[in-house]
Formats: structure tokens, sequence, C-alpha cells
């Protein structure tokens, strides 16, 4: 590798940003700017020489997270870094990217069902194994986390999200960010095992109208900055390095072509300092969105908003250098954003080496390390709606002799991975029906399995059985992106399906694997036990069954609320007051054909123990602006088995200048609990956790009264309410 003043690690990033910038040609820079899918190092050698793109995504297409692909080794990328380094004239690395979005070869529970462990250290530890994993294979770059937060579980992205709730959104994606880098406020980027983060989709997503993807958004500004910018504001705090702009036109913008979102909100107010991409061919499609006549005035377009990588369409590469010569667009915006690609390399360490070694693979993936915190991720994302006591299952001489597993999930197993998942390998997978034999099968109990195919043979094995396990719920095909639904029931049958089993069955346990939340208000008296296990990933068949057999508490808590009937959508905990009150126990409610409260609330989630709230105390009936409030309660397990339990903290402003929230999510406490143990949970209140964001985005906390409720979820706990003495600085992160 020849030496230039960019080689040298000991000058500062700016120093070696700057000496490139004044090396490279205007069509050097573009060329930074231009992302290309698969390239080959023999058939693009000529583009490779000439550093014509400056990254690239492995990626099956326009619809990646649908379809497995080959993926990529090692070898491929130092091929591909050889050339771009040894034969160019700069010697400028490849940025080389992948959607590792829910682990690598080890598959971790789809983002949903790691938010229903409400657990940051979790997810970032997953984050971190997905990292090492997928660096192995030469990526440095994911598109992940999403951070968009899902309100209507029609959208197939939902599976992809942390929920419906911005607060949890904000930190579990902070979370993935961390572990994803390496560390908070950047981490260790230069970690050969470490990957640069994509928050995306910039911004509103989740609003896409009626749930199609993709379609467009139309939301108030005092909701877009206390709701969906949130998320990534903590992102942008937590380092990530960069950002990926959405699909969707806003009030009419395209986000591609947002210049007050994405150049002047994103890069400028919140100071986001990273790498803007666009999504996949989203800078060709301003001209289906209307906006732009043809791509080079798209590609003029997307530049000038911010967006500094264009992902896939070409339209950078074919337009900038000459949109630049005819001046109609400034070079320093070329300039710009070349810098922010080439110090996002330097911060990789890219200069340094380039290179992966290609025995890492093997020693990194699909360790027993990793196998085990998938094993716990699996578990911890299962909700238990409910349990007549047939939970945790007792085998044996003294419990079930003969159970029996049916459902298409019982033998499944890359449907139990769940949508993108790239480099997992089905056969990995850890099938339901194999870890309930391994778990319970012994002298006394024997295990027998069908997938559901023919019911009469079912039900025929149901009847003779102690205990029936129904494994049902959506196809992987059902979310992700561009899958989305009109009705979240579960898929047609199934409900038929269960209520024939329950007919025959003695007891029956109900597992539901899905990558929304779904409307299971048919099944709330169907069987003995339901479950709630989302798609969990590669240690599926362990997670499972390590919560049905008690050996671990159940502990996930919804991230989302659980509608009675797809009508009911959108529905979430976070809601406006409205003029008119409901009064759930009174004669009138708002809709006429169907009870109008959720099946359950966010944030809920039973055990196998049973635990109480005491009343709410507050260190002080006032809180001056610069101090903070002590809210406590006492949760005890008054019942006979371990708990895990999530302990939720809700703040209501009472009187503010806008109407706000009946009620948003502040802090979480997980604390585990042997029987008969309570302990006082605290929270250190402060008024940073009481603001807002007005229309403008600026901070606002306002004197007055605020309730506070710890609860162990948005429908339940008790409250108190202290004054706040003064207005203060506001915080929405
Ligand atoms: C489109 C998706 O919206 C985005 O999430 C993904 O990262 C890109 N395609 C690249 O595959």
């Amino acid at each position: 590798m020849t030496a230039h003043p960019w080689t040298d690690p000991d000058r500062p990033i700016e120093q070696r940003v700057s000496a490139l910038l004044e090396a490279m040609t205007l069509e050097e820079k573009v060329g930074q700017l231009h992302q290309v899918v698969n390239p080959d190092p023999i058939q693009d050698a000529a583009a490779l020489a000439v550093g014509a793109f400056g990254s690239c995504i492995v990626a099956s297409g326009a619809h990646a997270g649908n379809t497995r692909d080959a993926g990529t080794q090692a070898e491929t990328v130092n091929a591909l870094q050889r050339a771009a380094v040894e034969t160019s004239r700069l010697g400028i690395p490849l940025l080389v990217a992948r959607d590792v979005i829910h682990g690598h070869r080890t598959v971790f529970p789809i983002p949903l069902g790691q938010a229903a462990s409400f657990d940051q250290d979790l997810v970032r530890q997953c984050a971190r194994a997905a990292a090492r994993e997928a660096s192995a294979d030469g990526v440095r770059w994911t598109f992940a986390p999403m951070v968009d937060v899902a309100q209507d579980p029609r959208w197939g992205r939902v599976a992809e999200s942390w929920g419906e709730d911005a607060w949890l959104s904000a930190h579990l994606g902070a979370a993935a960010v961390e572990g994803l880098q390496g560390g908070p406020d950047g981490g260790r980027l230069a970690d050969p095992e470490s990957l640069a983060a994509c928050a995306k989709h910039y911004v509103g997503y989740g609003l896409a109208q009626g749930g199609r993807d993709y379609a467009e958004v139309d939301v108030g500004p005092v909701t877009l900055h206390n709701r969906h910018l949130r998320p990534f504001a903590a992102a942008v705090d937590a380092g990530v390095a960069t950002v990926m702009t959405a699909f969707h036109t806003l009030d009419g913008t395209p986000m591609t072509a947002h210049v007050g979102l994405v150049r002047e909100h994103l890069k400028g107010r919140l100071g986001f300092a990273g790498v803007a991409v666009s999504d996949w061919d989203a800078v060709g499609e301003l001209v289906q969105h209307g906006v732009a006549q043809d791509t080079r005035q798209a590609a003029a377009l997307a530049l000038r908003a911010g967006v500094d990588i264009d992902m896939v369409t070409g339209g950078y590469a074919a337009h900038l250098a000459g949109l630049v010569r005819d001046g109609s667009v400034p070079a320093e915006l070329v300039d710009d954003a070349a810098a922010r690609v080439l110090g996002l390399k330097l911060r990789l360490g890219l200069f340094d080496d380039p290179y992966t070694d290609p025995g890492r693979a093997a020693a990194v993936q699909l360790t027993p390390e990793h196998r085990a915190l998938a094993r716990r991720a699996a578990a911890a994302a299962i909700v238990l709606l409910r349990n007549d006591g047939v939970l945790p299952l007792a085998v044996g001489p003294d419990g079930a002799r003969h159970l029996h597993v049916t459902g298409p999930f019982a033998t499944a197993r890359a449907e139990l991975f769940g949508t993108w998942t790239l480099d997992g390998r089905p056969e990995d997978a850890v099938t339901i029906a194999d870890a309930v034999r391994e778990r319970f099968t012994d002298g006394a109990t024997t295990v027998t399995v069908d997938d559901g195919r023919f019911l009469d043979e079912t039900l025929i094995a149901a009847r003779a059985a102690d205990v029936v396990l129904a494994c049902v719920g959506e196809h992987p095909m059902r979310s992700g992106e561009a899958n989305s639904v009109t009705s979240i029931d579960l898929p047609p049958g199934q409900v038929e399906t269960l209520e024939a089993l329950a007919r025959v069955s003695r007891r029956l346990v109900v597992v539901v694997l899905t990558g929304r939340p779904l409307a299971l208000e048919r099944l709330d008296h169907v069987g003995a036990a339901l479950l709630l296990a989302f798609h969990p990933g590669v240690e599926a068949g362990h997670g499972i069954v390590d919560v049905l057999a008690g050996d671990v508490p159940p502990r996930g808590r919804l991230p989302v609320t659980l509608p009675r009937s797809t009508g009911q959508v959108p529905l979430h905990h976070d809601h406006l007051p409205t003029g008119r009150p409901l009064d759930p126990a009174g004669p009138v409610g708002r809709y006429r054909d169907h009870q109008d409260t959720p099946l359950h609330p966010f944030g809920f989630g039973a055990g196998y123990s049973e635990v109480v709230y005491g009343q709410v105390g507050l260190s002080s009936p006032t809180l001056e602006p610069g101090g903070t409030v002590q809210v406590s309660t006492r949760v005890a397990n008054v019942g006979t088995r371990p708990a895990v339990e999530t302990v939720q903290l809700y703040v209501r402003d009472e009187v503010a200048r806008i109407s706000r929230p009946v009620s948003e999510l502040v802090a979480v406490r997980v604390v585990t609990l042997a029987p008969g143990q309570a302990q006082e949970v605290t929270f250190d209140l402060d008024a940073r956790m009481l603001g807002y964001r007005d229309a403008n985005g600026a901070e606002c906390c306002e004197p007055g009264t605020f309730t506070v409720r710890v609860a162990p979820h948005a429908g339940g706990g008790t409250s108190a309410s202290f004054e706040l003495l003064g207005a203060a600085g506001g915080g929405a992160s």
C-alpha cells in the first residue's frame, strides 16, 4: 500500500480527510457517494481502479429482507478491498454493508420480540454478537437499528421495530447502536468486530397510511418531534455513524428530498455528523413521487437535502459531477458528503487495515456463548398472556405423562427466524418439538409430534395426550418489508383449529409465533394458557421450553398494545385525552360493534407468581426545576415461584400549553424477586423527564401538576401527584 498523508494513522482524522479531499478529483469524490450492489472483484475491476463507487451492499435485491441470498465471505470482501486499495490512484478502501437486523448466523428474536424484554443490556449484547459475526464475513456497516415508532400492526415492518412507545424505541435503539458500534458515544468503531450502525428510516415511516408499506405519511409537528424524531435523537446521542432516510413522502415532500428534516434538523439541530444514506433506489424514486422529472434532477434534490450516499440508483454517479460543473449544485455539498464518508471509513480503521481474517468466521459465528445468548433472548421475548395454572408444565409421575406438540411451528426451522434473516441457516435452528422432547421425555412421560397438516389425525393424538402444545401463528412472509395485512387476526383457519383442539384436549397450551401484534380476542377462552413468542430466532425451541417448564420465569411485556380487532387500529397507550373521556364501565362506548379497550395494554405480561404493588410514595410534594423527586413503591412477590418484574413509571402532565398524553412511559426497572421477597423500587425523576417539544421542536417544561404512576403495565398501578415549581428545560431524549 502506498504511503500518503491520509494513510498515516498518527494524524487526526480531520487532517486525513482534508488531505484526501485535496488530492481527489470531483469524479473520485462523487464515487464515494455511490453505493452499488454485490460488486465482483473481477467484473468490476475497472470501476474499482478508478474509485467509481465507495461502498456496496450485499443483498438479493430491492426486497432483500424477504429473500435469503448467498451472503458474503471474508475472501470475497478481501478481493474487493485489494482491488480498491491496490489498483486505485488514492487507495481508498470500500465500505461493505449488509442488513444485519437481528443477528447474523446466530439469529436472535425479531426486534419486536427483543423489545418485549424491555432490557437494554440484552439488546446491546445481541447487537454486539451480531456485529462480531457479521464483521467476520467482511461486513462493516449494517442498516440497523430500525427505530421507527410503530403504532399500526397492519404494517409488516412493525416486526423490525421496538414497538409503539417512543421512550422504549429510543432506549432500545440506542442500546443496539452501542452494541453494534462497540460502546457509547460512537463506540469502538475501529475495533474490527464493530459495525457502523444506521438508524432508520428517517422519519415517520411507521405512520404509513393504512399500514401500507411505502405509503404517504401525514403527521403534525408536535407528534413528529415528541414521538417519531425522539429515537433518532437518542441514536445520534449514542453516536450512531449513519442514518437512512425513508422511502415515504411526509406531508408531500419525500424524505429523500427533505431539506428541512434532513439537512436542517438532523444534520443541523441534532448535530448529526455522520453519513446519511438513501434507502434502496429512493433517489430514483423521487421521479415516481413526482418531484423530479428525471434522475438528474432527483440527484440534485437528494444531495441538497443532505443525503450523502445514493443507494443503488446511480443518480449521483451519473449526474453529480455535471451538476457541479454547470453550477446547479454547489461543489461544497459534494465535498461535505465525501468528507463524511471518508471520515467514517477512517474511523472504522479501514485505511489502516481493510482486510478481514478469513479464519475468524468459524471462530466467532454460532459459538456456544452466542447460542446461550439467543436462548436467553428467546425466553425473555415471551409474553405470557393467560395461564389457568397448567404452566409451568409438570410432567412425570405427578404430572403429564403424554405431551403432544402440534401446529405449523411444531417442527418449523427457518420460519422461527422471522423476517430479515439473511444469514441464519435453517439447520441451526432448534425446533420446538425437539426441545420439548429433550426437556420432557423420560421414563414417565412421552412426547408425540405432528405438524398439523391433517387435523383429524391431530385431534386423535390430542385426545390421547394429557397436555397439547399448539404452536401457531404467522409465517415470516406476513411481516417485514412490503408485507402488510388488512386483518391482524391469526391466519385463516387457525382459530377454528384451536377451538377444535380445545374441545378434545384435557389441557391445551397455545404458543403464538408472530411478527406483529395480533388480535387474539377469540383465543381468550380457548385452551388453558396462551403465550406470545414473536419470531424467536435460532434458539426458539429452547427459549420456549425454558419458559413452559418454569426453568426461566416468564418476563416478556407487551411492547405494543394488543387490540381486540383490526378495526381498533391504531391503538396505543400514549394517546391524548379527549374532551369527552370514555367511561370504560359506562353504557356508551365509541364503537357500536365492539369494546373500546384493548385486549391487553402496553407493558402487560403475566408471570408464574403473583406480584403486588404498594402505594406510590414521593420524596417531596414539589420539584424544583433543577432538582429530583424520588418516586417509590414496594413490589412484593406473594406467590411461590420466582418472578422477574418489569416495573414501569408513567407520567402525566396535567395542564400544559398543548394537550399531553394520558400517560407516557419515562422509566423502567427490571427486578428479580424470589418467592416471598419484596423490594422497594425507587425512580429518580427530574424535570428533564417531564418535558416535551413544541411544534418548532423547542424543549418545554411548564410548572404545574404532574401525576406519576408506578405500574406493571400501562393500564394499572397506583399514582401520586406533585408540583413542578418552575419552568425547566425539558428533555425529550
Ligand atoms: C429497503 C429497506 O427499507 C431498508 O430497511 C433496507 O436496509 C434496504 N432496503 C437495504 O436492503
